[in-house]
């Protein structure tokens, strides 16, 4: 590995529908501490970021089970999140959350870039639709059949069981997270990114560029993924919970969860720079910067495969 001038450390942003358990500490924001104390012992510019994920259908469906609102559940959990990093002595240089302005302000931006230099598919298609909630069923809202695996009980965006990542109407047997229901079809429109279109630069940067650089487990679910062939994927949502989508005709849609998360990244690091009056920049767009990410194993497909696709659309980043 050649040496690197700065790293940037992140660990998964934990979606604040819950408290952070002890497995997530011990599988990813512990390890992440102890490589980050060592840089920093080694005299190492390294920088440890993270901070709350609260957008999403999970914090939304926690919500209607509590009775309360997504904003509710989003504070308390911050709080309770943000008390118990601390308490273990994990020692982030920032702890943001996606609720924050500079967030929404990040994402939004990164997201009008890529629209406004035609990086985007528009389409419009048929949805599942839940006709008793009046409400579209995305990701978690819809359970169903893995085409894959065959797990019975696979979400809307991913298999649990086998990692696949996939489009809802993808599943086999749908049917409504909220009601139960078989959902019905309704037409909407979205944005896709093509990932299909970076397949050959990802295969060049992951299989040979980096290829000493990954745990073998992620570099096996990466090849058998390119492998498979990749297809554009939807960063939008209809949803009420969320950021907006900076466009003209977008009332009622989101930016698709994992679109915005791993831009709350870039925009923890910009949160940091501002109060240290430091320049983020470089911890993102130089080339002797090292990025390195703390992650769960059902977050390997966003990490190595569509943020890196998001980074590189987008143009100036590392
Ligand atoms: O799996 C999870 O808990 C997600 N909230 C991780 C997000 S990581 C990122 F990209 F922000
Ligand atoms: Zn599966």
């Amino acid at each position: 590995m050649n040496q690197s001038k700065r790293y940037t450390i992140t660990a998964a942003l934990p979606y604040t529908n819950g408290p952070v358990h002890i497995g997530h500490l011990a599988g990813v924001y512990v390890p992440a501490d102890i490589y980050t104390r060592y840089l920093r012992l080694k005299q190492k510019d390294v920088i440890y970021i993270c901070g709350s994920d609260e957008h999403g259908v999970p914090i939304t469906l926690r919500a209607k089970k509590e009775g309360v609102t997504p904003q509710q559940i989003v504070d308390k959990y911050h709080a309770i999140i943000k008390k118990s990093f601390q308490e273990f002595g994990i020692s982030f240089d920032n702890y943001s959350r996606t609720s924050a302005e500079i967030h929404h302000k990040t994402a939004s931006e990164f997201f009008k870039k890529l629209y406004d230099d035609g990086k985007f598919i528009e389409e419009t298609s048929e949805q599942f639709y839940d006709k008793e909630e009046n409400q579209f069923l995305a990701d978690r809202f819809i359970i169903g059949t893995c085409p894959k695996c065959g797990f019975e009980e696979s979400y809307g965006d991913q298999c649990e069981s086998c990692g696949t990542s996939h489009n809802a109407t993808d599943l086999i047997k749908p049917k409504s997270a909220i009601t139960g229901n078989t959902p019905s079809l309704k037409e909407t429109k979205h944005w896709y990114l093509p990932l299909d279109k970076y397949e050959t630069w990802l295969r060049e940067w992951i299989v040979v560029g980096h290829k000493n650089d990954w745990k073998p487990n992620v570099l096996g679910q990466v090849k058998s993924w390119l492998d498979d062939g990749l297809r554009p994927r939807a960063v939008t949502r209809d949803l009420d919970w969320g950021i907006p989508v900076p466009v003209k005709d977008a009332e009622g849609k989101v930016l698709y969860v994992w679109f915005d998360a791993p831009i709350g990244y870039i925009s923890s690091t910009k949160e940091w720079a501002k109060r240290e009056n430091k320049n983020w920049e470089p911890y993102w767009k130089d080339k002797d910067t090292k990025l390195i990410h703390f992650i769960g194993k059902d977050n390997i497909v966003f990490h190595a495969i569509i943020f890196p696709a998001m980074l590189k659309a987008e143009g100036s980043y590392i």
